[in-house]
Order: structure tokens, then C-alpha cells, then sequence
């Protein structure tokens, strides 16, 4: 009865432990979540203000589809100023999310059979969008240390867009300049488009975010995903946006009118005072996230666990040298420590865990201890 979209993707293998984790603390087990995506900070009380203004002048009805004139302005303005990339408002949509950008974006310049790039390991939606989307996605291994990859030997005659993430979810890894520049040379050389989500731009401990789409010959070929969630600690308001060619723009936004709609009206109010008021909670949170970024990489380095060296975002990819699925369960049902199995996140990573540091410094505390009587 199911479509062959659906049936191209499977349930999210992340969800069976995170149920389990919910069910456990449920029954008063002393769980420790660390498999979560969002930051554990309250949404800075100005942007809840403004939302709640916006209800009450009455802003609740439905908007354009794309987005208030004021939000896609503002988002214009901060591209322009912050990354260097000159996106007027007709180059921008806001969504529902980032994820729903990423799926807009996907579902319209992917057609059956073409490839899309996708470094291993990778967030997990971009795989299942472009599954959904009839497309074929070609994983390419990253280097040893997690900042190159060898992009140019996986292009093909059916290549049409290569996906990254910097700072990277699962690997908090934040791209070198020149990984940037060799993808922008493979791009143009090979006519592709470049997905660049930026949701952790402004989650960085080391080194500076660069857009790939403020790189020369990069503005017509990059479709930017970027959003509040991450930035502003919004995960449950919804609000996210791409910015490309109007070409896209357009494509997407006819997905978005036949199904969504557009994002909540009020929720785009408040977005457009989060992007223009004052930016200085962020500097907490990053510091916060920082030394807990510190005390997992001591904790692991005392129990001689490699890892990728964090830079940005806040997860911590661990190899546990056993099978990732096997490991998550059992820690989660011996010790209450729920973490996200490698194997989610593409193919050469069955024996490694990503671990969010989104929690207290209490829990990552605990969690290593934890980790120590479990290993042994
Ligand atoms: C890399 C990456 N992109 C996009 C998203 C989606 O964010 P949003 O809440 O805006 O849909 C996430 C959320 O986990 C993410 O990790």
C-alpha cells in the first residue's frame, strides 16, 4: 500500500533509544539524555516577548508564503553582513525548520536516479530526504582527521549536488578554508550545486565560520540552510530558511504553498527581532558549551577513547570499538545514558556513538563516570 518514496527510508533508528530513554525515566530511572539536538538554554525572554506582542496585535493570521517582507529583509541583511553573501529577499524562503528547508530544497532539484554527495558521517535527514527525493546518495569517507575529503574522486555524470554541514553535526567539525575552496573548484568544474547548512555557524570554539556561498562563482550554486534553532535555543517554535538562485527559491516555495503554507506567522515576528536585536546571550552560551566541551574531552581522554576534535556544535563522535547499536541499547539500559549510535550517520561508523553535550556539566560529569563502570 506505501509509496516507494516512503518505503526508501527507514524509521529513524535514533528514535527506538530515545524511546526507551523516555520510557525509563518514566519508571524513575535516573537517565541521563545526551542523544538530544538541542541546546538546553531558555529562549532569550526578548524573542518570547515579541512573539507574544505579535498575538496580541492580532498577527495571527496567514502570511505570504515565503515570509513576512520584514523577516525575509532581515535575513537578507544578516547574510549580507555577517557571511558576505548578497541574498536579496526574493533569494530566501523561511520554513517550518531548517529540516523543511533541506526537504523543500531537495524534492526540487533532485530528480530519480541523480547523485548527491553526502560526507560520511553526515546528519541523518539529508540521506532520507534525497532517498525520498528517488536520488542516490554517494558517501564519500572523510580523512583521518576529519577536515578533507575526497570529494573529486566519487563525481560522476549523474553528480548533481554535494551536502555538508559546518560545524558539522555528528563531528563538530568546522571545515578549513581550503576544503571550502576545493569543494567551490569541484562545483564549478562539474556544473553542481552545493547544500551548505549553516545551523551551528554561531556554536564555534575554534576558527570562524566562512559561508561557502561568499567564495567566488559560489552564490548561483550554494543553496544556504540556515535557521533559529541551534542560535537562538528556538527547536519548538519552527523556523528555518534557505537562500539560493531564485530559480529555487521558487520551486520550493511552490512545495511549501501546496503543503505548509509558510512557518507561524507570530513565530516570524519574533524571528525578525531575534536576527536584529541583541546578539550578547550568545556569547554565554558558547562559552558555557565550551567547558562542557572540555570536561567530555578530558573524561575521554582519561579512558583513552578517540574522538573527533570538537570545534564547533555540540556533539562529541566517539569510536566505542563495538558495535554502535549494541553499545547504545546497553548503555542506555545498564547505566541510563542514552547516546546515538554511528551507524546512523552513514556507513563507516558502526563502531562509533555521538554524544550531545547539550545537558549539565553535572550529567557529563556523571555520564563519564558512568562510562568508565560500563566499559570495564
Ligand atoms: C545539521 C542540522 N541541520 C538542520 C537541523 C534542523 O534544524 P531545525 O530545528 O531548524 O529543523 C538540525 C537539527 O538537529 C541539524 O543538526
Amino acid at each position: 500500500m506505501m509509496s516507494r518514496r516512503v518505503n526508501a527510508v527507514s524509521p529513524s533508528a535514533t528514535l527506538r533509544i530515545s524511546e526507551a530513554a523516555k520510557r525509563f525515566r518514566r519508571e524513575g530511572k535516573p537517565v541521563i539524555d545526551m542523544s538530544v539536538g538541542e541546546p538546553d538554554f531558555p529562549t532569550p525572554s526578548f524573542i518570547i516577548e515579541a512573539a507574544y506582542r505579535a498575538m496580541k496585535e492580532g498577527k495571527v493570521f496567514y502570511t505570504p508564503s515565503r515570509g513576512i517582507p520584514e523577516l525575509l529583509e532581515a535575513i537578507s541583511e544578516k547574510l549580507r553582513e555577517e557571511n558576505g553573501v548578497d541574498f536579496a529577499p526574493e533569494n530566501i524562503i523561511t520554513t517550518p525548520g531548517a529540516k523543511y528547508a533541506i526537504f523543500e530544497a531537495i524534492m526540487s532539484t533532485i530528480d530519480e536516479g541523480e547523485e548527491v554527495i553526502l560526507l560520511d558521517p553526515s546528519w541523518v535527514t539529508y540521506e532520507a530526504c534525497v532517498l525520498m527525493a528517488g536520488g542516490r546518495v554517494v558517501w564519500v569517507p572523510h580523512s583521518e582527521d576529519f577536515t578533507d575529503a575526497p570529494v573529486e574522486e566519487y563525481i560522476t555524470q549523474k553528480t548533481k549536488m554535494i551536502i555538508f554541514n559546518s560545524p558539522s553535526n555528528p563531528l563538530g567539525v568546522v571545515y578549513p578554508n581550503s576544503f571550502l575552496k576545493k569543494l567551490r573548484d569541484i562545483a564549478v568544474d562539474k556544473d553542481l550545486l552545493v547544500m551548505s547548512d549553516e545551523v551551528y555557524e554561531k556554536i564555534i570554539f575554534e576558527g570562524e565560520h566562512k559561508s561557502i556561498a561568499s567564495l567566488d562563482g559560489m552564490l548561483e550554486r550554494t543553496i544556504l540552510i540556515n535557521g533559529l534553532s541551534k542560535t537562538y535555543s528556538m527547536t519548538g517554535w519552527r523556523l528555518g530558511y534557505a537562500a539560493a538562485r531564485e530559480e529555487i527559491i521558487k520551486a520550493m516555495a511552490k512545495i511549501q504553498s501546496h503543503s505548509v503554507s509558510h512557518p507561524a506567522s507570530f513565530v516570524q515576528y519574533a524571528a525578525v527581532e531575534a536576527i536584529k536585536g541583541d546578539q550578547s546571550f550568545l556569547k554565554s552560551m558558547v562559552d558555557e558549551f565550551r567547558t562542557r566541551r572540555d570536561m567530555l574531552m578530558e573524561g575521554l581522554d582519561k579512558l583513552g577513547i578517540k574522538y573527533a576534535p570538537p570545534k564547533g556544535a555540540f556533539y562529541m563522535f566517539m569510536d566505542v570499538r563495538q558495535d554502535s547499536m549494541e553499545f547504545c541499547q546497553n548503555f542506555l539500559e545498564k547505566e541510563y545514558v542514552a547516546t546515538t549510535p554511528g551507524a546512523a550517520f552513514g556507513k563507516g561508523y558502526n563502531t562509533w556513538v555521538r554524544v550531545s553535550y547539550a545537558t549539565s556539566r553535572e550529567n557529563i560529569r556523571e555520564m563519564v563516570v558512568r562510562l568508565e563502570r560500563f566499559l570495564q
